[in-house]
């Protein structure tokens, strides 16, 4: 095998570990990418020729590809993703932890002679704006070509990477196999995985390994382990007496223009699944655009969060693609979503239809008559109507940022941009308001840190139970999840020390169901009501009646022109049942005991404040 090394390679480490990673792993060669536009097409043909991808029709989909999983390897799997702190306690209660001198062991064992048969791949990416103080650099070395093509659209990958390595530039290491070797002569399957799954990552020597999937986030190492993981846990260590640290957030960012030209940026916290591209891409509602409410993308599912020389909030997003959930997502749900996916999209899982294009559940009212499901199977509008999805639920698109049609002009500025308020939402059923601003940074960060949702496709596991969420971080957190509220406590007072404004926090749910189960919000444009209120409150805190978790708008405080959405409708995604905000306390107090080990006091007064105001409304009705 040769190990021939490209001279845009200058870093001596960076070759080091490849080597080292080479005679573990045993593959046939290695391809240093170039992250360029040939490379990217050569590896699709060779995919296409594999099994792996089949080619769409180029008339209606240009040069874009649909990718079948192995039915068990569907999404993230959060049972086998490993937080490796040398202390247990570190990780905390809410990631599963092993000793990592044990867990390097039971690597080594799994990656001894993995890539057998296959080409090692080298995948430098940026993670932010190439050369932005912000940015942060991986390399990735996979035995999966799927990988590669869905990171050059994910992320800022390629040969301009290693220029700004340099000869001994920082970069976290991650190895990720699909952990299916070849013995000589036998061939390949369209999607090799393995049943065993090792997401791991090791946050103080900031290293990933992955094994056994090639699935979005357990395989697109730059996304949730290192965007997210390691990086939460970079921010946190890197806070000092001198500086707060910083923040990697499971958070979309948008742009919000107002009708006097204005610009504010929100970034928003939601669950998987609980449309953060949608929310990310909104188009406001006709009456509201013709006012000249514009709302542009900046990221849909990361934010990495800094303090400025001024010590505003500032933020990027590091990620230069969409990896969306593509099931609901139809021209009236999100319209630009449908937009960046004309062309040049990788989709996994969904369906095929028979003229070569794809569909998937809610795309279009009226299934096609007839379509390969997501198992390459025969699928009917009659295999429909008795449950069978003809794309599965957490099936995917890939594409670059730059398809999306109201992509905002600073979304690749390396300084990113002014973030004035974060909003936090799950997906509750029942009990939390459509809105609700929090009185202070503190009473925000409350609401962030009890968050609960509703469980989606996004991971593996039972849907629809109610799990506690804080900050959409659950799954996402690489240290102690009281450690985590804490460091956004005192990035909070190390900001208000310095005087300045913090952002305003809310707290959104636009899920609340009647007594049939039927979402009574609408939701996707009209969500653009609510940041139109959010932003009345930015500016002179006017508009909302004070109850004991916030402010909430009254009915007449949102613009309702060219709705029919009534006070009785406005009741009931607005109501406060005092009975199930005690069993939410309840729920709450569960959370927290969880944490007890390092849950920052400043909450559990806070707790208390709340149940005092909710007791003094129970009494007050
Ligand atoms: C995602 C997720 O893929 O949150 O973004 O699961
Ligand atoms: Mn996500």
């Amino acid at each position: 095998m040769t190990r021939h090394v490209p001279d845009f390679v200058k870093h001596k480490e960076l070759q080091r570990w490849v080597s080292e990673i080479v005679d573990l792993t045993k593959p046939d060669q290695v391809v240093w990418c170039d992250g360029s536009q040939a490379e990217y097409d050569e590896l699709c043909a060779q995919l296409v020729a594999r099994g792996t991808l089949i080619a769409l029709n180029p008339k209606k989909r240009p040069n874009s590809f649909l990718a079948r999983s192995s039915v068990d390897d569907v999404a993230r799997v959060e049972d086998r993703t490993f937080i490796c702190t040398e202390n247990a306690i570190d990780a905390g209660p809410t990631n599963n932890w092993e000793d990592p001198a044990q867990m390097r062991q039971t690597l080594n064992g799994l990656f001894d002679g993995a890539m057998r048969g296959r080409t090692l791949y080298v995948v430098p990416f940026s993670m932010g704006p190439l050369g932005s103080p912000m940015a942060r650099i991986g390399v990735e070395l996979t035995d999966s070509p799927y990988v590669v093509i869905n990171m050059k659209l994910m992320t800022r990958m390629g040969r301009a990477v290693y220029d700004v390595l340099g000869e001994d530039g920082l970069f976290v290491p991650c190895v990720h196999s699909v952990g299916a070797p070849l013995q000589p002569g036998q061939s390949d399957v369209a999607w090799p995985c393995n049943e065993t799954k090792y997401i791991v990552h090791f946050p103080e020597t900031r290293e990933i390994w992955s094994y056994g999937s090639g699935y979005g986030g357990n395989a697109l190492l730059g996304k949730k382990c290192l965007a997210l993981r390691i990086a939460s846990s970079m921010g946190q260590a890197q806070a000092n007496d001198d500086s707060p640290g910083w923040l990697a957030e499971h958070m979309l960012i948008l742009g919000v223009k107002t009708p006097s030209g204005e610009k504010h940026h929100v970034a928003a916290a939601f669950p998987s699944a609980c449309g953060k591209t949608n929310f990310a891409m909104l188009i406001p509602p006709a009456e509201l655009a013709s006012q000249g409410w514009e709302i542009t993308t900046i990221g849909d599912d990361i934010a990495w969060i800094w303090p400025d020389e001024k010590g505003r909030l500032r933020a990027i997003n590091p990620e230069a693609g969409y990896f969306g959930v593509a099931p609901g997502t139809s021209y009236e749900s999100n319209y630009n979503c449908m937009k960046s996916l004309n062309q040049d999209v990788i989709f996994t899982n969904v369906a095929l239809t028979d003229d070569g294009d794809v569909w998937w559940e809610g795309m279009t009212d009226q299934p096609p008559a007839h379509l390969i499901d997501w198992q390459g199977r025969d699928w009917t509008p009659e295999l429909g109507a008795k449950g069978v999805k003809a794309a599965h639920p957490n099936a995917r698109f890939t594409v670059s940022a730059t398809r999306n049609p109201v992509l905002d002009e600073a979304w690749d500025d390396p300084q990113g941009v002014v973030i004035d308020a974060f909003v936090f939402g799950g997906r509750r059923s029942t009990t939390v308001p459509l809105v609700t601003h929090a009185r202070d940074w503190e009473e925000g960060v409350y609401m962030a840190a009890t968050m609960g949702s509703e469980t989606t496709a996004a991971a593996t596991g039972k849907q629809g139970v109610v799990r506690r969420d804080p900050f959409a971080m659950l799954p996402f957190c690489g240290y102690h999840m009281g450690d985590y509220f804490a460091h956004w406590l005192s990035l909070g007072q190390f900001l208000a020390k310095r005087g300045v404004q913090l952002p305003q926090i809310f707290c959104v749910n636009w899920f609340r169901t009647d007594a049939q189960g039927r979402f009574v919000w609408p939701g996707f444009s009209e969500n653009a009501r609510i940041l139109k209120w959010m932003i009345s409150r930015l500016q002179d805190q006017s508009g909302g009646e004070t109850h004991f978790f916030g402010t909430s708008p009254s009915y007449t405080d949102i613009d309702w022109t060219g709705l029919s959405f009534d006070q009785s409708q406005f009741d009931q995604v607005s109501s406060i049942d005092v009975a199930a905000w005690r069993e939410e306390f309840a729920l709450h107090d569960e959370l927290f005991q969880s944490l007890s080990d390092k849950m920052p006091t400043a909450l559990l007064k806070i707790r208390e404040t709340m149940q005092t105001r909710l007791d003094e409304m129970s009494e007050d009705v």
